[in-house]
């Protein structure tokens, strides 16, 4: 899937419209500024580094980011809805998990995270457009990304720690401590970790449907070649039908086909 250059502009206004209009005070402009100094980066980066995961082409972060914001208010309308306690959380706080949930994935200050493919069987055969830059120590995406707010003086709530780091929710078993607690008294005090892992996963899901679905389609598999057939075989020589006719096997059926 590809981009345009429109619509990957597109993304980053309202990327930067989401922070003004929840963000509030000096930390909305914190944010904005630190958005600023990476913009470059930040606009182009994939999602992912790998093809078979959501969202890894040139503008793909962005693009998610702003999908998972926009399921994470509609999702907050149905918690709402079915009596979840949003008192216990802002909206402001909703808004910054979701939009700085993935920032670690823009690697550290100084280097990216996903860098340009030099391997090019693995382009050519893999379609890997991108890989892992091992200038970077590594860190899981979550602790980079709270680093990176901490590291550029950009303050978080409790609520906004606890989101970010659990925001892939039991997928990744670090989170057990925090969300399979068996006493009362060790759950979340919020839903809304529960929220932007639903916000997440459902716009990791939509994405990756839109670019793999329909390569499954029925259409686009490939359909089995025409099976032998009897009357309109023109090699035509009766022994071979005689001798195959009886033939159930599909597979079969074709190979000899070609004979
Ligand atoms: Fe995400």
């Amino acid at each position: 899937m590809k981009l345009t250059a429109e619509q990957i502009q597109s993304n980053w206004g309202i990327f930067l419209d989401n922070i003004k209009t929840h963000i509030s005070g000096n930390r909305g402009e914190q944010l904005t500024n630190f958005y600023k100094r990476y913009e470059e980066r930040i606009i182009l980066m994939p999602a992912a580094h790998k093809k078979e995961y959501h969202s890894a082409f040139p503008g793909g972060y962005v693009d998610h980011v702003n999908r998972v914001v926009r399921c994470a208010l509609k999702q907050y309308e149905i918690w709402k809805e079915e009596g979840a306690d949003v008192s216990t959380f802002t909206l402001e706080e909703l808004v910054f998990s979701a939009i700085n949930h993935d920032l670690g994935k823009m690697g550290d200050k100084d280097h990216e995270a996903y860098i340009p493919q030099t391997d090019q069987w693995r382009r050519d055969k893999l379609g890997e457009d991108y890989m892992f830059n091992k200038k970077l120590a590594f860190a899981s995406v979550p602790d980079r990304s709270l680093f990176l707010l901490q590291q550029h003086d950009i303050s978080y709530s409790f609520n906004e720690m606890v989101a970010i780091q659990t925001h892939d929710g039991l997928y990744d078993q670090g989170n057990e401590k925090y969300l399979k607690g068996f006493m009362p008294e060790q759950r979340p005090r919020t839903s809304l970790p529960f929220i932007l892992h639903q916000a997440d996963m459902l716009a990791s899901r939509v994405e990756w449907e839109t670019q793999w679905l329909s390569k499954f389609s029925q259409n686009s598999v490939e359909k089995p070649k025409k099976a032998f057939n009897l009357d309109n075989n023109t090699k035509g020589a009766k022994t071979k039908n005689k001798a195959l006719g009886g033939i159930k096997s599909e597979g079969l059926k074709n190979m000899l086909d070609n004979l």
